[in-house]
C-alpha cells in the first residue's frame, strides 16, 4: 500500500491519449475518500452496499460531442467505483462506443463490463482491458497497442 501522486488509472489514461489522441476528463468526487487505505475501502464498501451515487466535483460540459469514449476506473470491490455510476447515468450514451479499462490488483474487470452494459444500454461496449495496477507504469506498450486496436 502506498500513496500515489498520480493514480494508476490516470497513468493508463495518459498512455491511451498518447496512443490515440482525444481529451482527458478526470472523474472526482465532491467528498474526498479517506487517505487511510483501510478506511477508504470501508467507505467504498458502504457505498456499493447502499447503491450510492456520490456527487461529483464536475461533469464534462460537452459529453454529447464525443462518439468514442474510453472509460477508465480502478476495480473497487469487484466493479467500478460508484461515482462512475453517477457519471454515466447522467448522460445519454445511445449510439456511442464505450471502451472500458480497469486497473486492479487481481480481480480483473470484475462485473464492471456487465454493469456498463446495464448503465449504457444503447451504446456499443467494446472488450475492455484489465491492467495490473502496480505494473501500470511499465505497461505503456500493452495499453497503447490495445487502444489502437480498439478504436
Ligand atoms: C476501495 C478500494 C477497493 C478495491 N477493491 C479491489 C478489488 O476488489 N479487486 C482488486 O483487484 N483490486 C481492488 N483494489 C485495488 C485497486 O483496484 C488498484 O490498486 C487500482 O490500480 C487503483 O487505481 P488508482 O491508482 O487509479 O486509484 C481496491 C482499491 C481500493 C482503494
Amino acid at each position: 500500500m502506498k500513496e500515489l501522486s498520480k493514480g494508476n488509472t490516470e497513468i493508463a489514461a495518459e498512455f491511451i491519449q498518447k496512443a490515440v489522441g482525444g481529451d482527458l476528463f478526470k472523474i472526482d468526487t465532491a467528498k474526498p475518500y479517506s487517505t487511510s487505505y483501510m478506511t477508504c475501502i470501508e467507505e467504498a464498501k458502504a457505498e456499493l452496499r447502499a447503491d450510492a451515487r456520490p456527487e461529483l466535483k464536475a461533469y464534462p460540459e460537452n459529453f454529447e460531442d464525443y462518439d468514442t469514449i474510453f472509460v477508465g476506473y480502478p476495480n473497487w470491490w469487484g466493479t467500478m467505483p460508484m461515482c462512475m455510476f453517477t457519471m454515466l447515468e447522467k448522460y445519454d450514451t445511445t449510439g456511442k462506443t464505450i471502451i472500458p479499462f480497469c486497473t486492479n490488483e487481481g480481480s480483473g474487470m470484475g462485473s464492471s463490463e456487465r454493469d456498463l452494459k446495464k448503465l449504457c444500454g444503447g451504446a456499443v461496449i467494446k472488450k475492455g482491458l484489465s491492467i495490473h495496477g502496480a505494473e501500470t507504469q511499465h505497461s505503456e506498450s500493452k495499453i497503447a497497442e490495445w487502444a489502437k486496436r480498439s478504436v
